[in-house]
């Protein structure tokens, strides 16, 4: 399939409940939720715009906080179901739609969203593994991407 193979995938979704296991705060991953954002206006300052509608002029707000676990409740969800790659296939064409409607979301966003993934899954995962983690975010990435 066009997804990461299931030593990738069970690699991944071990080390992502380092992260996101109900015994690991919820609260790690709006922090961890909010570093991503911040890279990601800080690499592109124009990606700021599509979030206005969600409060992202005030980075701290329940509307944004919101905002941002749903993203990573997402994120979550989708890693989780890498194994079952029909299922997965499901979500992303239904996130797909979601994004292709909204106004100024580009696929260089999502490019830029998978390297701040990337680069910054190292600081929180223990012996993170580069190769898997990329062979499973970058077609996540590009699925909810693909009507971009
Ligand atoms: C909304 C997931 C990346 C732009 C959402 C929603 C989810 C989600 C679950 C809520 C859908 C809804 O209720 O309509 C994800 C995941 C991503 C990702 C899992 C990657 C890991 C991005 C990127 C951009 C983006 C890179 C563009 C810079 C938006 C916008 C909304 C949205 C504009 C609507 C905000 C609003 O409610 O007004 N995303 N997203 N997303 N996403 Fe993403």
């Amino acid at each position: 399939s066009k997804y990461c193979s299931n030593a990738d995938a069970n690699l991944v979704i071990n080390q992502w409940q380092q992260v996101s296991s109900p015994d690991a705060a919820a609260k790690s991953k709006l922090t961890g939720g909010q570093a991503v954002f911040k890279k990601l206006f800080a690499l592109a300052p124009g990606a700021v715009d599509v979030f206005k509608r969600v409060n992202v002029d005030n980075f701290d707000s329940p509307e944004f906080s919101a905002h941002i676990m749903r993203v990573m409740g997402g994120l979550d969800i989708l890693i989780n179901y890498l194994n079952d790659p029909e299922t997965l296939e499901q979500m992303l064409d239904h996130l797909a739609g979601q994004h292709a409607v909204r106004e100024g979301v580009t696929a260089a966003a999502f490019e830029l969203m998978a390297n701040v993934l990337i680069g910054g899954l190292p600081k929180v995962v223990e012996d993170f593994n580069p190769d898997a983690w990329s062979n499973c975010l970058t077609p996540i990435l590009n699925g909810i991407a693909a009507g971009l």
